[in-house]
C-alpha cells in the first residue's frame, strides 16, 4: 500500500501545487476523495460552460414564438429584424405579395412548383418565408435545414450572403456550401449549394434526414446535375412520406423554381410526381425593354459590342450596360480594351489584381488535383475557352466625339474568384457608369442592379454532341430565343430599358431555336450513364429523368461502358478507370483511349488522334470521283498530273506499310501543323481546311482538360510539331485504337472462289462488310482482323476508317468481347503458359458463330 500510496502522491505532485500540500498530510482514502471531488468540480465546470454556452447560443438564437391558428394549424414565427433599406428594397419584390399562398401551398403538398420572371425575387424570399415560418428551427416541428441549390457557384456565395443581409444573421446561420469552400456551422438554418453538392449528399445519406425542405432553383436551367437532382429527390420525398408514416422521420418538402419557361417536363411528368404539383406563376413587374437588331451581322461580335459599348456611353443617358460574351477570355479581352479606352485609376490596378487572382484560384484547384470538372457547368465550358485575338478589337471609330466619362468596368464569369463577383452588387463609384461583361451566368442566376442597357452577342458556348460520332465539344453558337428573352429582359429591371441585339433579326427569326436543350440531350447518352454511375446511381435504366431517354439506348449504353471497363460487369457500378474517364466532358471510348495514352505515354499522339477522329474525314473526296472514274486516255495532263499528285499524297500519309486509316488521319493532322499557312498545306494535300482548323482547335481543348486531370504529367509534354511515332509507339497506338473500338472488330472470311471482294463479318451485323474504297487497306492484302470506326450501309454493308490489329491482342484489349475456355481467375493466364493454353472465342451479338483465337504470348 505504501508503494500504492507513494505513485498516487507522485501523480498528484504532478497535477498541482494545491494538491501537493494537502497530500503530505492525508490518508490514501483521504487524497483519493479529494481526488474525486476536484474531478468532479472540474466536471461540474465543464458542464456548466457548456450549458453556458448553449444558453448564449440560444438566447443569440432568434426566437420561436407561437402565433394564433392559421387555417386550423397551428402557426409560428421567427421575427427578423431587418434595416429600412432592406425593408424598402423587398417590398418591391413581386414575390413577396405571394407569401401566403406559397406557404399555404408548402403545408398542403410536398412538392410546389415556382415559376416566375427572373429578378422578381424567387431566389432571395422564399427560403426567408420558409424561415420566417420556423422551417430549420430547432424548436419547431421542422427543424430539419432549408437546403437551396444552384447550378453555379457564383449564385450560391452570393445568395448566401444576400439573404443573410437581409435577415440580419451571420454567415453561421445562412451559410453556403460549395466545392473547396463552406460556411456551414452548427447554427446553419438555410444553406445554399450547388447541385453536385447536392448529389454528393444524396450519396453519402439518401434520405437527406437534416433537411425540412429543399429548393432546387433555376429548374429550367434543366442542367444534367438538376435533372437529376429532380429525379432523385421525386423518389425521397415518397420515401421521406412512407417513413413518416411509421413515425421515423419529418416529411421533406420539395421546391421547384424556375425562369418563366416550359415547365411541364416537371409539372406534368407522372412518371416523376404524382399527384402533379401546383404551379404558382408570380406576376412579374416588368419595365418595356425596346429590341434593336443589328442592320448587319457583324464578322467579329466582340469588336460589335466593343464599338456598341462607347456608342451608348457617349450618347445615351445613365444607366448600366449589361454585355453577354461566350467566355472568359473573350470578357478579359473586352474588359481590357474598355478600361484603356475609359481610364480610372481604380480600373487599372483592379485589373491586375484580378487577373492574378485568377491565376491562383485556377492554380489552387489544379493543385487540388481535382477530377470534379462538371460541378459548374459555366466551368466546365470556361476550362475550354480558346484563345482571343486583343488586337482584332479595333477601337479607333469612335474617338472623335467620344465622352470622357469615367467607365467602371467589371468582368463576370464563373471562374473568377468570389469577392470579385460580388463587386457587381455593389454602387459603382461616384459619377461612374456601370458596365459588366459576363458570361451567360448574368442570363438568370443573378441579377445585377441598375442595368438599362444590354448588349447581347446571341452567342452561347455549349457542350454539343455529334451523334455520328459520339464526341462531344464545345462550341460558339446562337443561343435560343428564350434566352436572348431572358437576355434583354435584365434592362427593364429599374425602368424601361434597351437592348442592343448583335445580329440581324432574320438570324434571330429563323437560325435561333425556341429553346435550349436540356443539357441530358446535348451529351452523349454514354457519358450521361458514366455521370450518373459516378454518383453512384446504378439504376439508371429505370431512372425518373424530367425527360427521359430511350431505355433501350440507356441499356446499350452500359453495355459499351461494361466492355470499355469504365463499369464493373458483375453489378454495373463504376471502376476505377470509369471515375477517370467520367472526368472528361467527352465520349467515353475517346476517354479511354485518352486514358490508355496517359499510362502508355503515347498521349502526344493519341490527343490529336482523337480530335481528328472526332471531327471526320478531313480528305476531299468528290475529287477521288471525279479522277478516278474517268479514262486515262480522255483526260488532260493538268488532270492527270493531278491525280499522280493526289494518291502520292495519300500514300504519304498511309506510310509504306498503309495498316490504318486512323494513323493515316492522325499523319495528315499531325502534318498540317508543321505549316504556317493552313490554307495553303490544305489546297496542296487535299484536305478541307475547315476540318483541320476544327480538328485544333478541339486538340487545344483536350489538351487544356488533360492539363487539368494529370497536370504533372502534361507538364513536359510537348503536344506542338510532334515527330511521328516510332514503330513500337506505333503498335501500342493501334492497339489503343483498338481498346477504343473493341466492340467494332471485324474478322475476314474465307474468300469464294467466285467472290471479287472480301468480306468482313462484324460483331454488329448480321451481313458481312466490305472493306470501304476510301480506305488505306482497300487494295492491300486484307489483315485477318481490323477495327473499324463507322458501319455504313448503301448499296453494301461497309466498314471504314479501318486499322489492321493482331489476333493476339484482341483477348487483351477487348477481353469483354471474348468467351475463354477456362475460366480467367489470373490476370494474364495465356502470357506464360504454353502448355496451359487456352482457347479463347469472340461471339458476335445476334449470333451464334464463334471466332475461335488461339492467343499467342506476347513479348
Ligand atoms: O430569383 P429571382 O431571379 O426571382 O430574383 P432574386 O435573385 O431573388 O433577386 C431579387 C432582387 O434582389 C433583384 O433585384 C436583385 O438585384 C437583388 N439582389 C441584390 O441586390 N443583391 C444580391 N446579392 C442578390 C440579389
Ligand atoms: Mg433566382
Amino acid at each position: 500500500t505504501d508503494l500504492v500510496k507513494e505513485k498516487i502522491v507522485e501523480d498528484i505532485d504532478e497535477s498541482s501545487e494545491e494538491e501537493e500540500e494537502l497530500s503530505t498530510n492525508l490518508e490514501l482514502e483521504e487524497i483519493m476523495e479529494k481526488r474525486e471531488m476536484i474531478e468532479e468540480k472540474e466536471k461540474e465546470e465543464k458542464i456548466k460552460s457548456l450549458e453556458l454556452e448553449k444558453a448564449k447560443e440560444e438566447e443569440e438564437r432568434p426566437k420561436l414564438i407561437e402565433n394564433t391558428e392559421i387555417n386550423n394549424r397551428k402557426a409560428f414565427y421567427v421575427p427578423v429584424n431587418r434595416s429600412d433599406d432592406i425593408r424598402v428594397a423587398r417590398m418591391k419584390l413581386p414575390v413577396v405579395v405571394e407569401e401566403q399562398q406559397i406557404m399555404e401551398s408548402i403545408y398542403e403538398n410536398d412538392v410546389v412548383i415556382i415559376c416566375g420572371e427572373t429578378g422578381s425575387g424567387k431566389t432571395t424570399q422564399v427560403p426567408q418565408f420558409l424561415y420566417e415560418a420556423g422551417f430549420g428551427h430547432p424548436d419547431s416541428e421542422n427543424p430539419g435545414i432549408v437546403g437551396v441549390t444552384q447550378p453555379r457557384r457564383v449564385a450560391a456565395v452570393s445568395m448566401a450572403q444576400r439573404v443573410a443581409t437581409e435577415l440580419n444573421l451571420s454567415s453561421e446561420y445562412v451559410s453556403h456550401q460549395i466545392r473547396f469552400d463552406s460556411s456551414v456551422s452548427k447554427k446553419t438554418v438555410i444553406k445554399f449549394m450547388t447541385d453536385g453538392v447536392l448529389l454528393k449528399e444524396i450519396a453519402k445519406d439518401f434520405m437527406l434526414s437534416s433537411y425540412s425542405v429543399l429548393i432546387i432553383d433555376e429548374a429550367h436551367e434543366r442542367s444534367l446535375n438538376s435533372d437529376i437532382a429532380i429525379g432523385l429527390v421525386s423518389r425521397i420525398v415518397k420515401l421521406r412520406r412512407e417513413k413518416e408514416i411509421n413515425g421515423i422521420v419529418r416529411p421533406l418538402k420539395i421546391i421547384i423554381m424556375s425562369a418563366t419557361l416550359r415547365v411541364d417536363d416537371f409539372a406534368n411528368n407522372p412518371n416523376l410526381f404524382t399527384p402533379s404539383p401546383p404551379v404558382i406563376h408570380i406576376k412579374s413587374r416588368q419595365f418595356p425593354v425596346t429590341i434593336h437588331f443589328n442592320k448587319k451581322t457583324p464578322d467579329d461580335y466582340l469588336d460589335e459590342a466593343f464599338k456598341k459599348i462607347c456608342q451608348i456611353h457617349s450618347k445615351l443617358p445613365a444607366g448600366g450596360i449589361l454585355v453577354f460574351l461566350t467566355g472568359q477570355n473573350e470578357v478579359h479581352a473586352l474588359c481590357k480594351k474598355l478600361k484603356s479606352r475609359y481610364p480610372s485609376n481604380s480600373n487599372q490596378l483592379e485589373s491586375k489584381i484580378s487577373k492574378e487572382k485568377t491565376l491562383i484560384a485556377k492554380r489552387e484547384e489544379i493543385d487540388a488535383g481535382s477530377f470534379e470538372l462538371d460541378e459548374d457547368p459555366d466551368e466546365v465550358i470556361e476550362q475550354v475557352d480558346s484563345p482571343v485575338d486583343e488586337s482584332k478589337i479595333e477601337d479607333d471609330f469612335y474617338l472623335e466625339n467620344d465622352t470622357k466619362e469615367p467607365l467602371h468596368v467589371l468582368p463576370l464569369y464563373a471562374l473568377l474568384p468570389t469577392d470579385e463577383q460580388l463587386k457587381v452588387f455593389k454602387e459603382p463609384p461616384p459619377g461612374h457608369r456601370l458596365c459588366v461583361v459576363a458570361t451567360n451566368v448574368a442570363e438568370t442566376s443573378l441579377t445585377i442592379p441598375g442595368i438599362s442597357y444590354v448588349v447581347d452577342s446571341g452567342k452561347v458556348k455549349e457542350r454539343v454532341h455529334d451523334a455520328k460520332s459520339k464526341m462531344q465539344s464545345f462550341k460558339v453558337d446562337w443561343t435560343s430565343k428564350a434566352s436572348a428573352d431572358q437576355r434583354s429582359g435584365r434592362a427593364g429591371r429599374v425602368g424601361p430599358g434597351h437592348c442592343y441585339r448583335l445580329y440581324h433579326s432574320a438570324v434571330f427569326d429563323n437560325n435561333f431555336e425556341k429553346f435550349s436543350k436540356p443539357e441530358i440531350e446535348r451529351m452523349p447518352i454514354e457519358g450521361v450513364v458514366l455521370q450518373m454511375k459516378s454518383m453512384h446511381i446504378d439504376n439508371v435504366v429505370n431512372f425518373p429523368f424530367p425527360s427521359p431517354p430511350n431505355s433501350q439506348i440507356l441499356f446499350e449504353a452500359e453495355k459499351l461502358l461494361m466492355s470499355l471497363e469504365a463499369l464493373d460487369t458483375n453489378n454495373k457500378s463504376i471502376t476505377y478507370i470509369g471515375r477517370m474517364m467520367s472526368a472528361f466532358p467527352i465520349s467515353p471510348r475517346f476517354a479511354k483511349m485518352i486514358i490508355l495514352g496517359m499510362n502508355n505515354n503515347v498521349l502526344q499522339w493519341i490527343i490529336p488522334l482523337v480530335a481528328a477522329l472526332s471531327v471526320g474525314d478531313p480528305f476531299v473526296r468528290d475529287l477521288e470521283n471525279g479522277i478516278v472514274n474517268e479514262k486515262d486516255s480522255q483526260d488532260s495532263e493538268e488532270k492527270r498530273e493531278k491525280r499522280k499528285k493526289y494518291f502520292q499524297t495519300h500514300q504519304t500519309f498511309a506510310g509504306k506499310h498503309p495498316d490504318s486509316d486512323s494513323l493515316k488521319l492522325l499523319s495528315a493532322f499531325c502534318a498540317s501543323e508543321y505549316s504556317s499557312n493552313i490554307e495553303d498545306f490544305c489546297n496542296t494535300h487535299f484536305l478541307r481546311p475547315k476540318a483541320i482548323k476544327e480538328m485544333k482547335q478541339l486538340k487545344a481543348q483536350l489538351i487544356s482538360i488533360a492539363r487539368v486531370i494529370n497536370p504533372k504529367f502534361c507538364e513536359k509534354m510537348k503536344f506542338d510539331k510532334v515527330q511521328p511515332p516510332n514503330d513500337s509507339q506505333r503498335s501500342i497506338i493501334k492497339q489503343i485504337i483498338a481498346s477504343g473500338f473493341i466492340d467494332q472488330i471485324a474478322k475476314l472470311k474465307p474468300k469464294m472462289s467466285h467472290e471479287k471482294a472480301f468480306k468482313y463479318q462484324t460483331l454488329l451485323s448480321k451481313e458481312d462488310a466490305l472493306i470501304h474504297p476510301s480506305s488505306c487497306l482497300f487494295n492491300e492484302s486484307p489483315p485477318e482482323f481490323v477495327v473499324y470506326e463507322e458501319l455504313v450501309q448503301t448499296s453494301h454493308v461497309y466498314i471504314k476508317g479501318l486499322t489492321a490489329i493482331s489476333e493476339s491482342i484482341i483477348p487483351i484489349v477487348a477481353r469483354s468481347q471474348c468467351t475463354f475456355s477456362k475460366p480467367l481467375d489470373t490476370p494474364e493466364p495465356f502470357y506464360n503458359s504454353e502448355k496451359d493454353k487456352m482457347i479463347c472465342y469472340v461471339k458476335p451479338s445476334f449470333g451464334t458463330v464463334l471466332w475461335e483465337l488461339t492467343p499467342t504470348p506476347i513479348e
